[in-house]
């Protein structure tokens, strides 16, 4: 008798945690999504993949974000037909009063495990610093309503968040996404993040895609509105077909590098550190940065490191630093290492008042390792270890990058004045 009042005992405790965890996790997951979207243990299990629910939505920016976007999702199910509804005005998931449609390409992943359709719709003819609101729809089922904002036009002061890495810590990843939601929150000038690259540990496995997809849905903002991502392709998926399936191949198909412009004055070239760095891919590299000699702000961002805190140099130091010093880049943002890195500004390969300063290497959801320090570069400059993000505040007269830790933190600033151009 006894043993059996302590079975039942027992079981109303675990009943009591499990739906404490359920309630905690209710609390503590986006606004708009359910108790039935978390696990027993309050942690966010994303969207369920069910048929042709839209389920893992990124909206990702290329070359001309201020007139074109591509919205993307996946499926369960093979889609007869899918398409993005939107309009200048929230039409709270009505479909039939969106004013504009674009029809989606679907395809599936490829992964012989797992049997998942991609969806890409592109958007395009959008109007710059525009709020258009949206749904996913793939045979009749329907996201709920989302919204994002284009990219402004003209001279214009923005911000824009950067980071790499984040592959290997799923907890730390969910941190770092739900900072940046913060971040997006309190700071409604944020347009996207330019991502470093490593998203996942291995880029030929759908399962890992799938899980940083899941994660990538905290990034949403309470009222629904999307982080576009300008990606950059990492070592970790630097082969295989399904990075272009998720990101609807950004830049060329084999290439992966291409130019954002952002208004009229501010350029930021990704690049692809995991295929060759000269050829066609440093003359790429020179026609964009000759094109834009005269543009004010002029960024760069690729996976492998110069002038890294942690490895060893890769072929940007061979191939891309001269044009970078040739051309006057502002900052080159670097993923890989794992740490918090911010150089002196360089030139020659030394310190010099006019050089390229590059920051980042990687802090979105990966475990931090010890920078090396005592490099050279790091004088007048910050090597730390701990998860962050960048936040870049672009102004006309100056561009103040910001590395900002998973407890929300501002653990260096570095404030870049306009260049004679
Ligand atoms: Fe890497």
């Amino acid at each position: 008798m006894k043993r059996l009042n302590n079975h039942r005992a027992a079981l109303v405790i675990a009943a009591l945690i499990v739906s404490l965890a359920v309630l905690l996790g209710a609390l503590t997951a986006p606004p708009g999504l359910g108790a039935a979207d978390r696990n027993p243990d309050g942690s966010y299990t994303g969207t369920k993949l069910d048929g042709t629910t839209p389920a893992q939505w990124r909206l990702i920016w290329e070359e001309d974000p201020a007139h074109a976007a591509s919205v993307s999702w996946t499926t369960a199910v093979k889609p007869e037909k899918s398409s993005v509804l939107y309009d200048t005005q929230p039409r709270n998931g009505e479909l039939a009063k969106y004013a504009h449609t674009a029809t989606a390409s679907s395809g599936r992943y490829s992964d012989k495990d797992f049997k998942l359709w991609y969806n890409h719709a592109e958007l395009s003819g959008l109007k710059p610093a525009t709020t258009y609101w949206f749904v996913m729809v793939s045979d009749g089922a329907a996201s709920r309503e989302f919204h994002f904002i284009t990219a402004p036009e003209g001279d214009a002061e923005f911000k824009l968040l950067y980071g790499g890495d984040s592959r290997s810590d799923r907890d730390a990843r969910r941190t770092m996404n739900r900072r940046m939601r913060t971040l997006l929150e309190e700071d409604p000038e944020i347009i996207a993040l330019a991502h470093g690259g490593d998203y996942v540990a291995d880029g030929e496995k759908m399962e890992d895609w799938v899980e940083w997809l899941t994660d990538h849905e905290l990034t949403v903002t309470a009222d629904g509105r999307m982080l576009p991502v300008i990606p950059a392709r990492g070592n970790h998926e630097a082969e295989g077909p399904l990075y272009d399936e998720i990101f609807n191949t950004p830049g060329k198909k084999d290439g992966n590098f291409y130019r954002t412009l952002i208004g009229e004055q501010f350029l930021l070239v990704t690049l692809n550190s995991n295929i060759s760095a000269g050829g066609n891919q440093a003359d790429f590299l020179e026609t964009v940065l000759h094109e834009n000699e005269k543009t004010r702000w002029q960024l760069a961002n690729y996976h492998r490191p110069a002038y890294p805190a942690v490895k060893s140099p890769g072929s940007a130091l061979e191939h891309w630093v001269p044009l970078f010093e040739k051309y006057n880049l502002d900052i080159a943002f670097e993923s890989d290492g794992h740490a918090l890195k911010r150089t002196c500004a360089i030139r020659g390969g030394k310190q010099a008042d006019d050089g390229v300063v590059y920051i980042g290497e990687g802090g979105l959801g990966v475990k931090q390792r010890t920078p090396k320090d005592d490099r050279w570069y790091f004088k007048g400059g910050v090597a730390a270890s701990t998860l962050h993000v960048q936040k870049l505040t672009v102004k006309k007269d100056s561009l103040l990058v910001e590395s900002i830790t998973d407890k929300g933190k501002v653990y260096d600033a570095h404030t870049v004045k306009p260049r004679k151009r």
